[in-house]
């Protein structure tokens, strides 16, 4: 089974709110059908600009906090689903069975990551063909009450708790570089294995904001990760066949899929 993430960034355009890369979500849904139903796949996508305005907006972060931020964590939800519906449209018309679940019906978080989560119903879907479809979604919190859970942490959820044979970040740059990609001098690193053994150290990259927590969450999953361009056509059929693209972090030596589908 392989984890897609379809990053908030590929799928709509940060700064503009609610704005949907109908053209992009289209390209990738195209690339998976020439895979499926030979692969299987469970798909996680972003809040983008639907879901990261609004969690701030309400502060659904801080926890609890009345009738207001209650209020504001449905409508963040509720946000969510919208743009989670669009992509399954996009899905269903390419011919491909994506099945919508939302993460915060079957996860429960405490202290930023997932301390309770019900994946059986994933599990059986992906037995019976059916591609679920996960979002970074509202959550409830063991000790805050309420908090943002990202499409990052559920991949690392699902990675070490399903066999999955790997994982690909579709990102708006071509993959993982030594620097903030805006910086002229910044490079990709292809092989993240060996540059992390360098120094052994995560604070090598200089890193803002979403990708800290995505490398961190990646070097610490079993299987090869790729993370690679979402809108270069062609990247994620490299990815699924197992060619170099983008940066890769190669599975742990012990670790093998069990049935790599
Ligand atoms: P997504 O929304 O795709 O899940 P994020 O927005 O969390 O991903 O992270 C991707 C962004 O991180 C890129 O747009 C890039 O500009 C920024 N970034 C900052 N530092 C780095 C780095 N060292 N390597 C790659 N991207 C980086
Ligand atoms: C954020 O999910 C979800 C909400 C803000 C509700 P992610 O953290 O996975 O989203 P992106 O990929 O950074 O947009």
């Amino acid at each position: 089974m392989i984890i897609v993430k379809l990053g908030g960034s590929v799928i709509s355009n940060k700064d503009e709110p609610f704005s949907f890369n109908e053209e992009a979500v289209k390209n990738i849904a195209e690339e998976i059908s020439s895979f499926y139903p030979e692969k299987k796949f469970v798909i996680v996508h972003g809040g983008g600009s639907y879901g990261h305005p609004l969690a701030s907006k309400y502060k659904i972060r801080e926890g609890m906090g009345g009738i207001e931020r209650m209020i504001g964590t449905s409508i963040t939800h509720q946000a969510m689903l919208e743009l989670n519906g669009k992509i399954i449209d996009i899905f269903l018309s390419k011919a491909l069975p994506a099945f919508s679940v939302s993460p915060s019906s079957i996860f429960i978080m405490k202290a930023g990551k997932i301390a309770y989560g019900n994946i059986k119903v994933i599990m059986e879907l992906v037995e019976r063909g059916f591609i679920p479809v996960l979002f970074g979604d509202v959550c409830l919190d063991e000790e805050k009450g309420i908090d943002i859970l990202s499409g990052d942490n559920i991949i690392s959820y699902l990675e070490e708790k399903m066999d999955v044979e790997k994982v690909i970040f579709l990102m708006d740059v071509d993959g993982i570089y030594d620097k903030n990609p805006e910086e002229e001098d910044a490079n990709l690193i292809e092989n993240i294995d060996e540059y992390i053994s360098i120094d052994s150290s995560i604070k090598k990259f200089d890193v803002t904001g979403g990708i800290e927590n995505k490398i961190k969450e990646a070097m610490n999953m079993r299987c090869r990760v790729y993370f690679i361009n979402g809108f270069m056509r062609g990247n994620l059929s490299k990815a699924i066949e197992g060619k170099k693209v983008g940066s890769i972090k190669e599975a742990d030596k012990s670790y093998k899929s069990h049935q790599p589908l």
